[in-house]
């Protein structure tokens, strides 16, 4: 355990499930104060009774990122509970199963709209209260394909890359105000996040993904991330090997094409 998360206010967004639960636990075992929020409610129930074998100081906050008219509400709740968020958490999102050529465009709108939108609407209504206290710790979940793009995930690979665009903006904007930035790239990490993948129609995929299946877990993951946020690392990298794809594609973009055309991506 380490005492840089200590009674800090940690509002972790996507807690009811996958790699954002893990992050929640791994704050309360750190003995975070925890803002837990998705939309499922019963599951963020769940996960506030797993925390609470750490902490005591655990609230439930449901949302939906996709709903941004909410999320100014939301953030004033946020900070009635322990006081003002000292890190906000994003690990909300979905993904998408389909070729570019045939996704309607609703479906990219609906990634965008979670992944991306919800997700900026969100961090705007937190900033003021850390700007103004010249104080705060903003973490995205985006992906390795937030730097790469590779078939069948040509809306999901658009948000993610979306995300790296404007929260690197926004990090040169807050240095003035000592609010760090860390965005963070997972390879294949153990989730059931494919089971709700959009299609071409939007219809869910419902299938796992025999990749993520057999990726790291998500308590590992959680270990692994929170030292770096400690020493507030502008973007990190947590994977097996297919974060090597990051570095093959930024010195090597020809040669990370040629794998990928030998990959079989599902
Ligand atoms: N698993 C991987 O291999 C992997 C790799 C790279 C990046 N990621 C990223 O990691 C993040 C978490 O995904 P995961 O793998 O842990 O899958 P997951 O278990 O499906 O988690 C997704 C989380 O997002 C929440 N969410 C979805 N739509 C939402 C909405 N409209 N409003 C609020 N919350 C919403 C879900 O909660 P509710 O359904 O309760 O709202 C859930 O808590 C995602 O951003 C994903 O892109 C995952």
């Amino acid at each position: 355990m380490s005492i840089a998360f200590q009674d800090k206010v940690v509002w972790v967004v996507g807690a009811s499930s996958g790699i954002g639960k893990g992050i929640a636990l791994e704050f309360a075992r750190n003995k975070a104060k925890l803002i837990l929020s998705a939309r499922r409610i019963e599951e963020l129930e769940t996960v506030k009774r797993e925390c609470e074998f750490f902490t005591t100081e655990v609230e439930i906050l449901p949302l939906d990122l996709s709903k941004e008219e909410t999320h100014a509400d939301v953030a004033k709740k946020a900070a009635s509970y322990f006081g003002p968020v000292d890190v906000l958490v994003h690990s909300g999102g979905i993904t998408s199963r389909s070729l570019a050529h045939a996704t309607k465009g609703d479906v990219d709108r609906r990634v965008m709209d979670v992944n991306f939108f919800g997700v900026i609407s969100l961090t705007r209504a937190v900033l003021p209260s850390m700007m103004e206290r010249k104080k705060g710790h903003i973490v995205v979940i985006t992906s390795v394909v937030g730097k790469i793009g590779t078939q069948l995930r040509s809306a999901y690979a658009a948000s993610k890359h979306a995300l790296h665009g404007w929260f690197d903006s926004l990090r040169v904007e807050l240095d003035p105000y000592n609010i760090d930035v860390t965005l963070v790239c997972p390879g294949f990490i153990a989730t059931e996040l494919t089971m709700n993948a959009l299609t071409e129609d939007g219809t869910p995929l419902k299938q796992m993904n025999q990749a993520q299946v057999n990726g790291m877990s998500t308590e590992v993951f959680a270990e692994k991330l929170l030292p770096k946020l400690a020493a507030r690392k502008q973007e990190i990298a947590i994977g097996g090997k297919e974060i090597a794809a990051i570095y093959v594609k930024r010195f090597f973009p020809g040669l990370l094409h040629k794998i990928l055309l030998r990959t079989k991506v599902t």
